[in-house]
């Protein structure tokens, strides 16, 4: 675990405006930032980072929060990753805790192998971009693939030269670990000389979903040699064949963005499709899907599209596939390229429109898919045709969704012209043994104003008491306490004092004084959390507040925080009522906040007598008098607020 210590080290220094700004191109605009938003295509910026409050909210899609809210919606990162990123960003080292000595070495060493990595990675760039035999042999093979500079640059291309130790020495003379070196597979030590493992190939590294080296491609460049045609980094405490999908890094937006994730079998099929367009496609490496694989993919989408070489060889690995993800409660498509093509040859001089058109074409669900290859030849083959229609309820009955396996019996019924009852049967059979059904991520509600809808008082005035907590419950602030007195002839009047007092304790000791409490429950526990924070810490910054509550409070907080940049955004300012006290002093807006508060809950009090009055015949003088002792305080109120607005 991340120290409480790094933590807070990470939120002191950030800035929300500079995460952000590295990812989304925000211009000034009065005290906020404005960009257009990186979840949604618009054309007018409706994505609002407010560097005062340092947080963020983008009213197109409705998301908001803190710097690391952003990275986790964004960058796709988990909450550890998310600081990581952070204190990488800011110079900040990680500290970590209750990590036992055994924890503690495994963790640094993770961290030795990725700055070898790293260092290896700029090294074979290095030599391709700048040696004359990365240039004449390298580049050249690049560049006779079809990869241009951007690409080649964009995946961090590299070349290690036909020599025994090229890399292995320069690392070892800059002082980098032999143990590492070893451990990451970049050097082989065989008695007593160092050999590099990666000699002669063009170099693709492999990056995690944050951008991190995690191992290394390379591929031959002479295909006569007898050696593999690819080599692989071997299994680390970082490089995980099975837990890696290469291109993550750089599909990662788009398969958000378009709900999709195309797979394809090799790195130059990830390349190519990318540098064409189509960019939200990874690949497996030329091994099975896994299970970890898809657990990746899952956080960007529900959708998956797999691409495979025409030669047919990988059928099996793909039916595999198939069911794997289905177990996983995700949707599969399939398109086969025609053969003798994969999806780099097939791309390569066809336009982004063909090659666009070609997938959505050729796609077919999984249904279509094992059909079309277990039954080629099987329509007049009754068993065969038997097997088929099994080997598709099979992978029906691993469906997770109930409604969802209903609607591929049917559709299997249909393409295998059997009765969909005889379908259900062999699917309730198969099912018996349940298969825990995989919940969904919880998605988090997205409040949006409420168009054309009578403003709920209550919940606004509530709001509006979290929000000055929020904002000011630190600040001391001066508040006029108007004292109830009789003058000379017994007449009730007012006399003004000011007090000074903490803006959250002047709130909090008015609401007990009438024994107010929230309504709506979330404005309840969020009254009681930052009233707690402030008693505990007299302070409270507002972003590590966030981070304090969970993913429905912390949006509905920044929702409040940036309800003000809304209407600024909009122009509303001068239509909306609400808004209007911003401009007033704290001790003033509290004081009228609250008043306002009391007088509409006696108002409510008064309108629950009156109706009780109307439904007795009894004696009704103890419930007038009391509306009456209502009215009598009403009053006060109103000339309380006369004064204040
Ligand atoms: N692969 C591997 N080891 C091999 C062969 C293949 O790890 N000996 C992996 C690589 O990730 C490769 C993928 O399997 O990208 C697909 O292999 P293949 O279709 O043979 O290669 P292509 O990607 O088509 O490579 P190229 O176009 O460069 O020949
Ligand atoms: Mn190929």
């Amino acid at each position: 675990m991340i120290s409480k210590i790094t933590i807070d080290k990470v939120f002191e220094q950030l800035l929300v405006e500079e995460v952000i700004g590295d990812f989304v191109q925000l211009k000034k605009s009065g005290a906020n930032f404005k960009g257009l938003s990186p979840f949604s295509n618009e054309k007018t910026p409706s994505f609002v980072v407010s560097p005062v409050k340092q947080i963020w909210k983008d009213f197109s899609s409705g998301k908001g929060g803190n710097a690391v809210a952003f990275l986790m919606e964004h960058e796709h990162f988990t909450y550890p990753e998310a600081i990581k990123y952070l204190a990488r960003k800011y110079n900040i080292e990680i500290e970590e805790t209750q990590l036992n000595p055994k924890d503690k070495e495994i963790s640094s060493e993770r961290e030795s192998l990725y700055i070898v990595s790293e260092y290896a990675k700029k090294f074979f760039k290095n030599t391709l971009n700048n040696s004359i035999q990365g240039k004449t042999i390298g580049l050249t093979y690049f560049k006779e693939r079809g990869f241009n500079s951007d690409t080649i640059e964009k995946y961090d291309l590299g070349f290690s030269p036909n020599e025994q130790s090229y890399f292995s020495n320069s690392a070892i003379e800059k002082g980098y670990d032999k143990g590492f070196l070893e451990k990451s597979g970049l050097t082989i030590f065989q008695n007593s000389k160092s050999i590099d493992r990666f000699r002669g190939r063009v170099i693709f590294p492999i990056h995690s979903m944050s951008g991190r080296i995690l191992g290394f491609g390379g591929r031959i460049l002479n295909t006569e040699i007898k050696t593999a045609k690819y080599l692989n980094s071997p299994e680390s405490l970082i490089y995980n064949k099975s837990k890696i999908l290469y291109g993550i890094y750089f599909a990662k937006q788009e398969i958000a963005k378009l709900d999709n994730c195309y797979i394809v079998e090799g790195y130059t099929d990830v390349i190519q499709l990318h540098q064409k367009g189509i960019k939200n496609v990874v690949s497996s490496s030329g091994t099975a899907l896994t299970a970890d694989q898809i657990t990746l993919i899952r956080r960007l989408t529900s959708n998956i599209t797999m691409l495979f070489d025409g030669d047919k060889a990988g059928v099996n690995a793909t039916l595999r596939g198939i069911d794997l993800i289905l177990s996983a409660g995700l949707n599969v498509s399939i398109c086969a390229f025609p053969e003798g093509e994969d999806p780099d040859s097939y791309s390569q001089d066809r336009s982004f429109e063909e090659v666009k058109d070609f997938l959505s074409e050729n796609s077919q669900d999984f249904i279509q898919f094992k059909a079309s290859i277990l039954a080629e030849s099987s329509k007049n083959d009754p068993i065969l045709k038997a097997k088929t229609i099994n080997e598709i309820v099979n992978s029906i009955s691993i469906i997770p969704d109930r409604i969802k396996q209903e609607i591929y019996v049917k559709h299997c019924s249909r393409i295998m012209d059997v009765s969909e009852e005889v379908l259900f049967n062999s699917l309730a059979q198969r099912t018996k043994n349940e298969i825990p059904v995989i919940s969904k991520k919880r998605i988090a509600k997205v409040e949006k104003t409420p168009k054309n809808k009578k403003i709920n008082i209550l919940f606004e005035l509530e709001k509006k008491i979290i929000e000055i907590l929020l904002l000011y419950g630190h600040k001391e602030e001066q508040f006029e306490e108007v004292l109830l007195n009789k003058d000379d002839k017994g007449n009730i009047i007012l006399e003004p004092t000011i007090v000074q007092t903490l803006v959250y304790k002047k709130i909090f000791l008015d609401l007990q004084q009438d024994e107010i409490e929230f309504t709506n429950d979330s404005f309840k526990i969020l009254y009681h959390k930052i009233i707690h924070e402030l008693q505990e810490n007299e302070k409270l910054i507002l972003d590590v507040f966030l981070n304090s509550l969970d993913i429905e409070l912390s949006n509905q907080v920044t929702t409040i925080l940036m309800n003000e940049e809304q209407y600024q955004l909009h122009d509303w300012l001068s239509k909306d009522i609400l808004v209007k006290n911003k401009d007033k002093v704290v001790g003033q807006l509290v004081t009228e906040t609250v008043l306002r508060l009391r007088t509409y809950l006696i108002n409510e009090k008064v309108k629950e007598l009156q109706l009780e009055t109307k439904k007795s015949n009894e004696d009704n003088s103890e419930i007038l008098k009391e509306i009456n002792d209502y009215h009598k305080l009403k009053s006060l109120l109103s000339k309380k607020l006369n004064r204040v607005i």
